[in-house]
C-alpha cells in the first residue's frame, strides 16, 4: 500500500467534570488526510480545503507528529499529507489533534502497522503540544482510538476506554472566533481550591459511573465543571444563555468543548440533540456571530480509511 485516505474525527475533550482526562470522538464531523509515500525521504505538507495551516512540516503539528514518529522508528523514507481541514483551527473540536493524530496514523498503516493505535499516542500528542504549548491527550487519544476516553494517567500515559450508553448524541455550536488553546490554559492557573478539587473530582467518578450503568440522570448531575468554566465562559458570547437554554430543552448537560470556543449540550438520543440544537441556534443568532451547528452520536472507531 502506497497511499491511504482516511477521516479523522472531531472530537470533544474535558466533558465539563475531566479537564484534561475525558474526551469522546465525534461520528459526523471530522477532516479527511490523505497520505502518499514519497519518491525521496521528505516529508511534504499540502492542503486541499479549508483556513490556511502552515505548511513548513516543523511547524505544522501533523508535521511535527509523523517527525516523532518517524524518528522514534528509525525510518528515513519520506511521506506526503495532504489535508482536507474541514475542522477549524481554534474551533475547541480538536482541529490539531484530528490533524497530528491522522499522520501517525495513516503512516503507520503504509509502513505496515508496527506500532499499535495506543503506541501512537505520545507521537500525535508532541504533534499537538506545538498547537496547545502543553502535553495532553485528551483529543488525540480519542481520535485515535473512538468512543469515550478516560487520561488516568499521563506519567506513565494510561488510557482507558470507557463503556457508555450507546444512545448518547451531543448537539455542537461552533461559533466563528478563535481562541487559542495556548492562551485559554494561561486562564486555569495552576492551583485549584480544594472544595473544587473534591466536587470535581466526585463528578468525574459519577459521570463515569453513570456512563458504565446507563443511569443517564447520573449522567446529568454529574456534567458539572468547577474548574474551567468559571474562568473560561467569559470568552464565549451568550454562554450562560445557551446553558439555559440547552438545560431546559431537556439537555443531560451543557459545557466548553475543549478550551472553547464550540460548546457542546450532551443529550440522550439524537432526536433530542437535533431539538436542542434547534434551541441553541435560536438562542444564539441574534448575536449576529456566524456559528455552525452538529448534532452527532459517539464515533466508536476512532480513525478510519475511507475507501
Ligand atoms: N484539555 C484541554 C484544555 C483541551 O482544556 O485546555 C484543549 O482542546
Amino acid at each position: 500500500m502506497d497511499m491511504i485516505r482516511i477521516f479523522c474525527p472531531a472530537t470533544v475533550s474535558n466533558l465539563s467534570c475531566g479537564y484534561d482526562v475525558l474526551g469522546l470522538a465525534l461520528e459526523q464531523v471530522g477532516e479527511e488526510m490523505i497520505i502518499r509515500k514519497a519518491s525521496d525521504d521528505q516529508l511534504t505538507i499540502r492542503q486541499t480545503e479549508g483556513p490556511e495551516i502552515p505548511l513548513d512540516p516543523a511547524k505544522n503539528v501533523a508535521g511535527v507528529a509523523a517527525r516523532s514518529l518517524l524518528d522514534h522508528l528509525g525510518i528515513k523514507e519520506g511521506f506526503e499529507i495532504e489535508i482536507a481541514k474541514r475542522i477549524k483551527p481554534g474551533s475547541g473540536i480538536g482541529s490539531s489533534a484530528a490533524s497530528a493524530s491522522g499522520a501517525v496514523w495513516g503512516i503507520n498503516q503504509l509502513l505496515g502497522a508496527p506500532l499499535s493505535t495506543m503506541e501512537l499516542l505520545p507521537h500525535a500528542m508532541t504533534g499537538e503540544a506545538i498547537a496547545s504549548n502543553a502535553w495532553h491527550a485528551d483529543n488525540v487519544a480519542p481520535c485515535l482510538l473512538g468512543g469515550f476516553v478516560l487520561i488516568r494517567s499521563y506519567d506513565p500515559l494510561d488510557v482507558i476506554q470507557l463503556s457508555f450508553p450507546n444512545d448518547l448524541a451531543l448537539t455542537i455550536i461552533h461559533p466563528h472566533i478563535e481562541i487559542k488553546t495556548a492562551e485559554a490554559r494561561t486562564l486555569i492557573g495552576d492551583k485549584i481550591l480544594l472544595k473544587n478539587a473534591v466536587a470535581q473530582w466526585g463528578n468525574l467518578g459519577g459521570l463515569i459511573a453513570g456512563l458504565a450503568s446507563g443511569d443517564h440522570d447520573l449522567i446529568s448531575r454529574s456534567l458539572v465543571d468547577h474548574l474551567a468554566e468559571p474562568k473560561r465562559k467569559h470568552l464565549i458570547p451568550g454562554y450562560d444563555e445557551m446553558k439555559s437554554v440547552a438545560l431546559a430543552a431537556g439537555a443531560l448537560g451543557f459545557g466548553i468543548s475543549g478550551s472553547g470556543p464550540s460548546v457542546f449540550a450532551l443529550c440522550k438520543g439524537m432526536k433530542k440533540a437535533e431539538e436542542v440544537g434547534e434551541k441553541l441556534a435560536a438562542s444564539f443568532s441574534p448575536l449576529n456571530i456566524a456559528f455552525d451547528l452538529h448534532c452527532s452520536r459517539i464515533h466508536t472507531e476512532g480513525i478510519r480509511i475511507i475507501p
